[in-house]
């Protein structure tokens, strides 16, 4: 070996020596989380530690960093848990779905990524499908969302008993009812229902019929009501129990039950007629609107809208809607407050600008429906075929425009 080729080597070894690289001390601290290897003083290039995250706590990343020339790699990050608090299931009126083997009278803890299942509290249903009560909940940076269990109803032997009710099976005792589930009811011999004998239980609640008795005081005439008339045979004398109907007027809607009971001597509420909408043609056109219906039909002067019905309306011909010209016809409902209609406002194009030609005619403004003629300088042509443009709802159609292609 000459001493050049001597000198090379050993400069190439302290090159290869450098670029091993610096030596690292201290290794990152891991929150919620510990190094597993052994703890040294210095790391040379190229080692690592490795960490393990406290219990539920999810690592995220790789679980070693290396010591890089002096510098540390990327630590992992260790994520919280869910904790499910034993208040927050009450609160939910949930519990776990799984024999508890764990201890959870301080709640559950939930790793990040892994999922748990719960089920209602017993007799509670889970709105979405009424029948099943369990449940998944997935802990991930979100905060838990809990599907809604609803309580179930509990009717007593004394409610009913209160009430003058059977159950349909004729007995009366406690009757525990699931959510968003019917019950059917009857009264006691001697007793009429006065409302509709099948119920629901909604979250807890039920509305329990009303029944009254049929050996109470007589009633003599039955409430009159404004814009409507009774049904049923006219008596001097109704026995407790029994009733009579209700018809409103046309266009009148009825709001409440259509029969009133003799109940002991008094009439239960009669229902009332509500007054319908009365819309002029007069009043449609200060809005600028008209029925959607065919033109050759028979336009009334008045339109009459019962209480809670929709009519469909249009803008009239040359105007189209305020907050969106897209839509051809819109919903008018009648409430007790007067009619709202939207704005219908005028359809109206600007003057075009043509470059390289003109059109006529000249004007300031255009109106819907309105065309203009576009001539093109020579050499330039508009679209193909088609040297006229409408002004629409949307502008003028087809953009006027001369073009050399
Ligand atoms: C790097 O650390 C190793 C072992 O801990 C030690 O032997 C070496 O001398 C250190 N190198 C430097 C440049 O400090
Ligand atoms: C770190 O990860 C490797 C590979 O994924 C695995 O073999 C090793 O057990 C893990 N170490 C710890 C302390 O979790
Ligand atoms: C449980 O509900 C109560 C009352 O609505 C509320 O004040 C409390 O913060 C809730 N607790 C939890 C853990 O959600
Ligand atoms: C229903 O009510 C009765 C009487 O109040 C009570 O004894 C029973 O425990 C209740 N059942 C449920 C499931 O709440
Ligand atoms: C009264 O209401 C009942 C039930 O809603 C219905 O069956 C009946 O036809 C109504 N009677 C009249 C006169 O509208
Ligand atoms: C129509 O509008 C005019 C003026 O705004 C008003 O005086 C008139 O009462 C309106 N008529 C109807 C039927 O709304
Ligand atoms: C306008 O009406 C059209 C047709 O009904 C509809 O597709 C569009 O979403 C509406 N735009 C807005 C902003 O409401």
């Amino acid at each position: 070996m000459t001493l050049l080729s001597c000198l090379i080597i050993q400069l190439f070894w302290a090159f290869c020596v450098k670029g091993q690289g610096r030596n690292c001390s201290r290794p990152p601290i891991l929150e919620n989380g510990d190094i597993t290897t052994f703890l040294e003083k210095e790391y040379t290039s190229g080692s690592f530690v490795e960490f393990k995250c406290q219990k539920f706590y999810a690592m995220e990343g790789q679980n070693r960093s290396f010591c890089d020339n002096g510098k540390w790699t990327k630590a992992p990050v260790c994520l919280e848990p869910c904790t499910i608090s034993v208040e927050e299931m009450e609160n939910h009126t949930i519990v776990l779905n799984e024999r508890a083997n764990e201890n959870t009278l301080q709640g559950v803890f939930l790793k990040r990524g892994d999922s748990l299942e719960f089920r209602c509290k017993p007799g509670y249903v889970l709105v979405t499908t009424s029948s099943e009560s369990t449940f998944t909940v997935q802990c991930n940076e979100n905060p838990i969302i809990y599907p809604e269990c609803r309580a179930p109803c509990n009717i007593t032997k004394q409610q009913l008993e209160a009430k003058n009710l059977l159950l349909s099976n004729g007995q009366r005792h406690t009757h525990l009812i699931q959510s968003e589930h019917t019950v059917e009811f009857m009264c006691s011999k001697g007793y009429t229902l006065i409302t509709p004998s099948i119920r629901m239980c909604v979250n807890g609640h039920l509305d329990l019929p009303s029944c009254i008795s049929e050996t109470g005081r007589t009633c003599s005439r039955p409430p009159i009501i404004e814009n409507g008339d009774i049904t049923t045979f006219l008596e001097k004398q109704y026995t407790s129990g029994s009733f009579v109907e209700f018809k409103c007027q046309k266009f009148y809607a009825m709001e409440g039950q259509n029969i009133s009971f003799c109940d002991n001597g008094k009439w239960t509420k009669a229902p009332i007629c509500l007054e319908p909408c009365v819309i002029s043609v007069k009043e449609m056109e200060n809005h600028t609107v008209e029925l959607n219906e065919r033109a050759n039909e028979n336009i009334p002067q008045w339109v009459y809208l019962k209480r809670g019905d929709f009519l469909e309306l249009r803008c009239q011909s040359g105007y189209s809607l305020a907050t969106n010209s897209s839509e051809s016809t819109f919903m008018v409902q009648c409430n007790e407050n007067p009619i709202v209609y939207p704005e219908c406002r005028e359809i109206v194009c600007d003057l075009p600008g043509v470059v390289n030609g003109r059109f006529r005619p000249q004007r300031n403004m255009y109106r819907d429906g309105d065309v203009i003629i576009i001539i093109c300088n020579h050499g330039f042509h508009s679209h193909v075929g088609c040297n006229i443009a409408e002004c629409t709802k949307n502008g003028w159609i087809p953009p006027p425009r001369c073009s050399s292609t």
